[in-house]
């Protein structure tokens, strides 16, 4: 073992859906510190997998017609390739879905339940009759019990902020059937987390998370622990538990073992040593990075699920933020839910790791990606400043000098002062203040460029006799440039490998101990970094418009899969994209009536209109609508309606429609229109 052993995770991201920028920055953040800690020669294995358990990817595989088993090998490649192009480097990229994780997590779970940590007894909950499963809450749609609004989701209500149970939604179905759920019992484990609640209440004050974390985790240990519920009922895509057939294991509790199941399978890969890492007393680090809405999962359920099994508890979970695009939740309408995929089509991916690094510090704050700062902070530094020191200095060294440096330090000072800030530069990677660190990184790469703007190294080429003095100057940038690139490498992989290749270098260790490159051929000068072209972030922008689907967006968990609970985003209910948002003129513009249909007749050779003649009060109207599956035209005479009594008339093939009838629901049978009311008279407005 080397001085630190140190095993990192980021958070696994669900196998349902594609990685998008939110996922990115714990990427990111985790490959950066990964990458510093490699460099500083410390032995860290970084490993993640896909989190592939769970009735949305059950539910999704249903829908696409293929295995659960097809579809997240399909998802788990793309994952691979996204990560890839972004330069996230893992030493080992898995599946919970895997031999290595069943067996660990039944492992685990044996040790909790002989431990007597596992009690079962049976509880109600609702059950779809049509599809014949139990139905996790975001599966459940219906009235919010408190203040009515209409389709919200089992657990909350999205316009009061109510919390129910899902037997409580008035009007209850079920988002994949449509079908009223009934309520039926079965037998569920529950992992008892109230007898871990003296060793969490010491473990989470004990340095192993941040502050606000721990100030968090305080609240809710206050205010008592709840056992977990872990199992499942089949149908379930997961594990069955080993004693008790037709049970699964929740997602949520092998998606963490999945962590240890990575790295097992790294172990067996390279020949590590799996106990060194994970026994009790082991002396290896353990980081876990994560979003802030998984923090719950990660400082309570895992370290009491590790400490009831006789394994190692985690050295520090490392909380984010969510990212925010130009200010706002992420937008599928506004075209920022960007995909990785979406991104690498237009621009580099170290544009992103670098503006990443610049916002992240080691808060749980959200970062916010602002398109302006973003374009103007990656040319003004990277290109700006630091790809220009290279260009600036290395034309003359290959044109008229054959590309051999300088045999001499031209400024030992400077070369010393950019050695010096590797330590403080240093300790800011290791505290996750990225941020910080590109700050300081900058103001050397300032330093490095008033140096060249001092010496004028292109008024001295055209002077006879100044040689030497040329070279020394152009050498001591490219010193200073190398030295750059290598501060920054752990953050821009790509870019530091090809400068140690134009510089004819190897693979840069930290450098704390670098000596100038003197007297050292280095190769010709090929550009390193281009400028941002602001058209390509409104391609991107454009591209993502395009791909319009409902998802819930709160500011987007930048953790693994975005959604801290199983989503309802991917149930089978097709749901019609929102169109582009209109200003609040543009729809009072519209001009709503109140307007009573008193004539209803079929249309013949329609099959779906009726023409309806109705009262506004001030005139009468023809209008056609397409209500004929709902309405016998019988039944329409005398009720109200809202028409838009300023559409422009319309001619059609039956005859010239004068407004447009506003009626609701989900079509066949269901459209409705309103019922006569006694306060409603024909041309009332509506507000
Ligand atoms: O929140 C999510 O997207 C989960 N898939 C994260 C799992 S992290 C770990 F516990 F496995
Ligand atoms: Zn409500």
């Amino acid at each position: 073992m080397s001085d630190r052993n140190i095993l990192v995770t980021s958070a696994l991201p669900y196998a349902n859906g594609p990685i998008h920028l939110g996922h990115l920055v714990e990427y990111i953040q985790t490959d950066i510190w990964v990458r510093f800690q490699k460099m500083r020669g410390h032995q860290c294995c970084y490993v993640c997998a896909d989190d592939a358990h769970g009735t949305p990817i059950m539910l999704r595989a249903d829908r696409e017609g293929i295995s659960p088993e097809q579809l997240i090998a399909d998802v788990e490649k793309q994952h691979r390739a996204d990560f890839a192009e972004f330069g996230v480097a893992f030493d080992h990229y898995h599946s919970t879905h895997s031999a290595e994780n069943r067996m660990l997590s039944s492992l685990i779970y044996q040790r909790l339940r002989d431990s007597g940590h596992i009690n079962s007894r049976s509880i109600t909950q609702a059950y779809d009759p049509v599809k014949n499963m139990f139905l996790p809450d975001r599966f459940i749609k219906g009235e919010c019990p408190k203040c009515g609004a209409a389709d919200q989701y089992g657990d909350n209500c999205e316009a009061c902020g109510a919390t129910y149970s899902p037997m409580d939604l008035k009007n209850a179905v079920s988002a994949i059937s449509g079908e009223k759920p009934i309520e039926k019992d079965s037998v569920h484990y529950f992992f008892n987390l109230r007898h871990f609640a003296d060793m969490l209440a010491g473990w989470t004050k004990a340095g192993h998370l941040q502050p606000e974390v721990s100030n968090k985790m305080a609240e809710w240990l206050e205010n008592g622990l709840q056992e977990w519920d872990i199992s499942r009922d089949a149908p379930y895509f997961g594990f069955e538990i080993p004693d008790a057939p037709g049970k699964y294991f929740y997602v949520w509790l092998d998606a963490p073992i999945g962590y240890m199941a990575s790295f097992k399978a790294l172990c067996d890969k390279n020949g590590l040593n799996f106990d060194d890492f994970w026994r009790e007393d082991s002396t290896a680090e353990l980081y876990h990075f994560i979003g802030k809405d998984i923090i719950y999962f990660h400082a309570l359920f895992w370290p009491a699920m590790l400490h009831g099994a006789g394994f190692r508890k985690p050295s520090a979970i490392f909380a984010h933020g969510f990212l925010t695009v130009n200010g706002e939740k992420m937008s599928k309408s506004r075209g920022t839910f960007i995909k990785a995929r979406t991104y690498l089509e237009h621009l580099h991916p170290e544009y992103l790791r670098y503006y990443f690094a610049a916002k992240l510090g080691a808060g749980v704050d959200d970062i916010d990606l602002n398109f302006e700062d973003f374009t103007q902070r990656v040319n003004a530094d990277l290109v700006g400043k630091v790809v220009n020191i290279a260009s600036r200095c290395s034309g003359f060294i290959n044109k008229r000098f054959d590309g051999i440096l300088s045999a001499d330090c031209a400024e030992p000072e400077l070369f010393r002062q950019f050695i010096d800030a590797s330590g403080p530069i240093a300790e800011l990677y290791e505290n996750r203040e990225f941020g910080k660190a590109m700050r300081e990184i900058m103001a050397l790469a300032d330093k490095a460029n008033q140096y060249i703007d001092e010496k004028k190294p292109w008024l001295i080429a055209k002077e006879e006799g100044r040689d030497a003095e040329l070279n020394a100057v152009c050498s001591m940038g490219l010193n200073l440039f190398r030295l750059l690139a290598a501060y920054l490498r752990p953050v821009l992989p790509g870019l530091a490998a090809n400068a140690a290749d134009f510089l004819n270098i190897g693979e840069e260790s930290w450098p704390a101990q670098a000596q100038p490159l003197l007297n050292h051929k280095i190769n010709p000068f090929t550009p390193l970094m281009t400028r941002i072209e602001p058209d390509k972030i409104a391609a991107i922008i454009e591209a993502s418009r395009e791909n319009l689907e409902k998802t819930p967006t709160s500011p987007v968990p930048t953790g693994a899969g975005g959604a801290k609970t199983e989503s309802a985003a991917t149930a089978a209910v097709p749901v019609e994209a929102i169109a582009e948002a209109i200003e609040i003129d543009d729809f009072a513009r519209i001009d709503l009536r109140i307007a009573r249909i008193i004539k209803a007749q079929p249309v013949e050779g329609a099959e779906k209109l009726l023409q309806l003649t109705v009262d506004l009060g001030m005139e009468t109207r023809n209008i056609f609508a397409g209500i004929k599956s709902a309405y016998a035209p019988e039944d329409l005479e005398g009720r109200l309606t809202v028409v838009v009594a300023n559409l422009k008339p319309r001619k059609m093939r039956f005859g010239v429609s004068e407004g447009m009838v506003l009626a609701a629901g989900p079509g066949g049978k269901d459209i409705w229109v309103l019922s006569p009311d006694e306060g409603a008279q024909p041309g009332m407005r509506v507000k």
